[in-house]
């Protein structure tokens, strides 16, 4: 069948479980200028070569293939995407693939406002920040790094020049910023910020940093927030919902007080992997900085890409490598191995 236009139809990826694969994760980097301690192992970090790293037209080239195979949704995390030389224009020439539908970005912040006005100019409005707490001292205890201010700066701007959704990852942690949690829920109360709660996965060397205390689940985490208000759901169909579960907060004291509930300019979501499996609606497929199509983010089995890629491999060979990778998506964590050891590195994966 052709469509209208006289082309061949397009070959979508679908897995053996009927999940439509549309969100390609490119990881650009598995360099880093923080250090958190939920993502970092403890020891000597291996860092990969520079030879091993795609280079910005591999990944380009990969990223064109998926398109041409129904991803329409491209996400570019790290390690940390603005320390790669380069990334503006990168970015710039990924906007610019035909059929790419939504372009987005994950970033510690550190570096954002210095990037901010091109980011605008090549039409990224998407942003994921890495913001675990408020306060100064601890940012340092987490990252390893005096940046609270430089990233919130970042966050400011980024609301000033209209990106949005902007949405803040906070991975809970017990012990560490268990007592902030509901200022942070309280953000999307007074800015148009979407707050994810994210439990922390335990699988990557790095857990060992808040040993002795139980990690915080998302019925924790929805505790340590319930004085602020109720958690009224968002629909559901809204696309992009991806693995959080959403929610505004209606604060109750103005109905108390006779006036009615204020409605809160942001979200909250939880993403919950270790409580509550969202593997049913996964639709994505990672590529890491040192070329592996990884189907799952707690799979150890992954393929290589770049291998093929720098021995001449032409595009329909590249196409069958994603579909070869997508096939071998597992159904659910368990099968994935989430119980043993994954033996994956969360800075070169992108999380
Ligand atoms: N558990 C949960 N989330 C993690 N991230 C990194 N490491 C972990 C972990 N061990 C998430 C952080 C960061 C994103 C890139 O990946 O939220 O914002
Ligand atoms: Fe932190 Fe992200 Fe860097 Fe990992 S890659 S150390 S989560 S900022």
């Amino acid at each position: 069948m052709k469509d209208p236009n006289g082309r061949p139809p397009k070959r979508l990826l679908e897995d053996p479980y009927n999940r439509r694969i549309n969100y390609l994760r490119i990881s650009v980097t598995d360099r880093c200028n923080l250090r958190c301690i939920y993502c970092t192992p403890a020891g000597r970090i291996e860092k990969l070569a520079h030879g091993e790293i795609l280079s910005h037209e591999e990944n380009l080239r990969i990223a064109r293939t998926g398109v041409s195979l129904g991803i329409d949704k491209i996400r570019v995390t790290g390690g940390e995407p603005f320390v790669r030389k380069g990334i503006d224009s990168f970015l710039e020439k990924l906007a610019a693939i035909d059929g790419l539908r939504d372009l987005s970005l994950t970033t510690n912040g550190i570096l954002l406002s210095r990037h901010i006005d091109r980011l605008m100019d090549i039409g990224i409005r998407r942003l994921n920040i890495s913001l675990d707490t408020l306060n100064p001292e601890k940012y340092h205890r987490i990252t390893g790094q005096d940046g609270f201010d430089r990233v919130w700066r970042g966050i400011l701007t980024a609301m000033e020049k209209g990106f949005s959704p902007i949405k803040i990852n906070v991975v809970a942690l017990a012990g560490i910023n268990d007592d902030e949690l509901a200022d942070l829920a309280a953000l999307s109360l007074k800015y148009p910020l979407h707050v994810r709660f994210i439990e922390q996965m335990d699988c990557f060397g790095a857990a060992a940093q808040c040993a002795g205390r139980p990690a915080l689940t998302e019925t924790g985490i929805r505790k340590a927030i319930s004085g602020i208000g109720d958690l009224v759901a968002c629909d559901r169909s809204i696309p992009g919902n991806g693995p959080a579960s959403r929610f505004r907060i209606r604060q109750a004291f103005g109905e108390a007080a006779g006036g009615s509930p204020r409605k809160a300019p942001g979200e909250i979501g939880f993403i919950s992997p270790v409580s509550h499996h969202f593997c049913s609606r996964c639709n994505r497929l990672r590529l890491t900085a040192d070329g592996r199509l990884r189907s799952c983010l707690l799979s150890g089995a992954t393929i290589d890409i770049r291998g093929p890629l720098r021995s001449g491999a032409d595009d329909a060979e590249l196409a069958e490598i994603i579909v070869r990778a997508v096939e071998k998506k597992p159904r659910e964590q368990e099968e994935a191995g989430r119980k043993t050891d994954c033996g994956a590195k969360m800075y070169a994966i992108g999380g």
